[in-house]
């Protein structure tokens, strides 16, 4: 495999050759094979004891491990800098299945309060009922320190956000968790691997929905968890016991994905910012939410911690949720629909959909106001996305 001598090596080298094996020779196909076995055969029981023992690395059943998905963990490993990833079912597989690899019942959480919704619900809804008590903090960390018990053990944060794309600052997060010796997990699907890459910064675990932009073409549901041998062997625990495992099918689209990731993000990035620039300017949208724009909250600390502000947006509309539903039906090059980081705009109301069954003080706190549109910005010709805003605008 190529991940160590590609580790110096630029972003969409890695993307493209990392974690493939060598491919010189006659007659070998250039991409990988799906290998769509469910069991592997041994050559004798001797071999089967060995792994029984742990003391080969053999294949046995794909919710173990199968060729197809280690060359999609090695690649991503290699992308984000990681020593090891474990690839999964969805995005939700791997931050339930990372976060139970590292907590246990009496165990205390630390998050940010703005998180993608589904992440949100689980600790909210699910893990009072293991007992696993989860304290929130804002974006800014504010008074981070008094939320510190002796049973603290993760601290988990998302940036930027989903859908609100507030930042949080991540040299400081993972300063925080070291020195209170906590679990450092941290949601980069946003930020994807081309635009920040928290495993250098000392991060225990990076999550991904691989759903979105590493897959980039809205044609699979997977997810991926990053971070050292150890903690990598902990999740793939996690992914056997509860069956999160990813199916090899899905492992060959992620890594056709991946390849074109730089491009696709780069281009994103333009686009984005085109449309961030058009949105704060008409005068039916009352905020942007973009990173890249200097009103932004967070833009000094975006310019500072990310190589590029992203493909994700959201604004909201001056005249609440009748005039976001009523642009959201009068769009007709966006898609109305849920995900992102596919080639195709999307735009979505978050109350209906990422953030459905949350009371007004939930949506508060993630600063969703029920006319705020979330933008999932694509690969289209950024006149024509403007056009077309400019007409369901009108
Ligand atoms: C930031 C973020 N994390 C995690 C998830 C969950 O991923 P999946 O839908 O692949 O389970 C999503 C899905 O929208 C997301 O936006």
């Amino acid at each position: 495999m190529n991940t160590k001598k590609l580790s110096s090596q630029g972003p969409q080298t890695r993307a493209i050759h990392g974690g493939e094996p060598n491919r010189r020779g006659v007659n070998g196909p250039i991409v990988t094979e799906i290998i769509r076995s469910s069991t592997f055969t041994f050559s004798s029981t001797e071999e089967m004891k060995l792994w029984a023992e742990g003391k080969n690395q053999a294949y046995i059943y794909t919710r173990y491990g199968n060729p197809t998905l280690s060359v999609a963990e090695k690649k991503i490993a290699a992308l984000e800098g990681a020593e090891a990833a474990v690839v999964t079912a969805s995005g939700m597989a791997a931050i339930s299945s990372s976060l139970l690899a590292a907590l246990k019942a009496g165990d205390e959480v630390i998050s940010t309060a703005q998180l993608y919704g589904g992440t949100y619900r689980l600790m909210r809804d699910v893990f009072p009922n293991m007992g696993i008590t989860v304290h929130q903090v804002g974006t800014d960390l504010a008074g981070i320190e008094k939320l510190v018990t002796p049973h603290s053990k993760v601290l988990y944060v998302e940036t930027p956000t989903n859908p609100t794309l507030r930042l949080v600052d991540i040299h400081k997060a993972v300063g925080f968790a070291k020195q209170h010796k906590l679990i450092s997990i941290i949601d980069n699907t946003f930020a994807t691997p081309v635009l920040q890459n928290p495993i250098a910064l000392g991060y225990d675990m990076v999550v991904h929905s691989a759903t979105k932009a590493l897959a980039g073409h809205s044609d699979i549901i997977a997810g991926v968890s990053v971070g050292s041998e150890e903690w990598m062997k902990q999740v793939r625990s996690m992914i056997i016991y509860l069956g999160g495992s990813m199916d090899p099918g899905a492992a060959y689209l992620l890594i056709r994905g991946i390849k074109t990731l730089g491009v696709r993000v780069q281009r994103q990035c333009e686009n984005a910012m085109a449309v961030a620039e058009f949105l704060e300017k008409h005068p039916k949208v009352e905020r942007v939410h973009y990173p890249g724009l200097q009103s932004h909250a967070d833009h000094a600390l975006a310019k500072k911690q990310m190589r590029g502000f992203g493909s994700m947006l959201a604004f909201d509309m001056k005249g609440g949720l009748a005039a976001a539903r009523r642009f959201c039906d009068r769009v007709s090059l966006f898609l109305l629909a849920a995900s992102l980081g596919g080639v195709e705009s999307l735009v979505i109301l978050p109350i209906y959909s990422s953030h459905y069954n949350m009371n007004n003080e939930e949506l508060r706190r993630a600063d969703v106001s029920p006319g705020t549109v979330r933008v999932s910005i694509g690969l289209e010709d950024k006149k024509d996305l403007i056009e077309d805003l400019r007409q369901a605008l009108q």
